[in-house]
């Protein structure tokens, strides 16, 4: 029989040098993780995504360090292989080093193996002062859902030459300033592929083509699970849960209208000598 390893930092370089891509989702609570462990998911993303999937936030702006610790505390629990990138939420590192230092070390203490941040040339010096402190920091580039506004949506990235510049000057600064590795989303399969020409630390895509280490995605929107407006042409659905829960709860409900929920099998039964003798003490009540 196979042991199962925990997937860490050196078996993520070694899959890269042998050229065998990994597979990454998101989570954000213990089943989830537990599911993902168990399917041989090699890494877990617990993004401010859940802001949006769980909370039903219209962006990850509002998420919080408190929002995070919660949804990482239950990843970190269900998951005993899996490499686990906790996601940095809006400003809990953009202002200081500090900041970004102090808030990377919690994500860390509850058990992550990384954390992600948003930004290139400018999140250098974060990059370095996370890296310093011992934590093992992942670049975010392309599509960054924290610059949505400056952005001006959720837009491809990297399609003119400026653009593609942009990029590679970002990945080749936070790479220098000691990103473990990067996450590009949102960019063509074909300037990711330049991309790619560049960078010595692995380099995973999401909706970015395949000239990746591997892919990211994100667990509600393959499970057909996702309740908003952002439905990305990237994204393979490989189940419809949505149906298949709102399915149960109608029949559930339907259930209780018709008196057919709950069933003998699903009730508890009692001795009748016990149940004789609490029959009596409760009717003596009643005379
Ligand atoms: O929070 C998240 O899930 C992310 C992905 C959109 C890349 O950062």
């Amino acid at each position: 029989m196979t042991v199962r390893k925990k997937i860490t930092l050196p078996v993520l370089r070694n899959r890269k040098k042998n050229n065998k891509k990994i597979s990454w989702l998101t989570a954000y609570d213990f089943s989830t993780s537990r599911f993902a462990d168990e399917a041989g998911i090699d890494m877990i993303l617990v993004g401010d995504s859940g802001g949006m999937t769980m909370m039903g936030k219209s962006s990850t702006i509002s998420v919080t360090m408190e929002d995070m610790i919660m949804f990482c505390t239950s990843v970190v629990k269900g998951s005993s292989h899996c490499f686990i990138v906790g996601d940095l939420p809006y400003m809990s590192y953009q202002v200081s080093d500090e900041d970004a230092v102090r808030n990377a070390g919690k994500l860390m203490s509850i058990g992550c193996d990384a954390v992600k941040l948003e930004g290139g040339i400018e999140m250098s010096s974060r990059i370095t002062a996370i890296t310093n402190a011992g934590i093992p920091v992942v670049s975010h580039l392309g599509l960054t859902p924290q610059s949505l506004s400056q952005m001006g949506g959720y837009k491809v990235q990297g399609k003119s030459l400026a653009s593609f510049k942009k990029l590679l000057d970002d990945i080749t600064a936070v790479e220098n300033a000691g990103a473990v590795f990067h996450l590009l989303e949102c960019v063509p399969e074909e300037v990711t592929g330049e991309l790619y020409k560049h960078v010595k630390n692995p380099l995973y895509g999401i909706g970015s083509g395949r000239h990746v280490d591997g892919q990211l995605v994100i667990s509600h929107d393959m499970l057909g699970l996702f309740v908003g407006d952002v439905d990305p042409k990237f994204v393979k659905k490989y189940a419809d849960l949505s149906s298949i829960i709102k399915k149960a709860f109608i029949n559930y409900k339907d259930d209780i209208d018709n008196n057919l929920f709950p069933e003998d099998k699903h009730l508890y039964s009692i001795e009748g000598d016990d149940l004789k003798k609490i029959q009596d003490y409760s009717n003596q009540f009643n005379k």
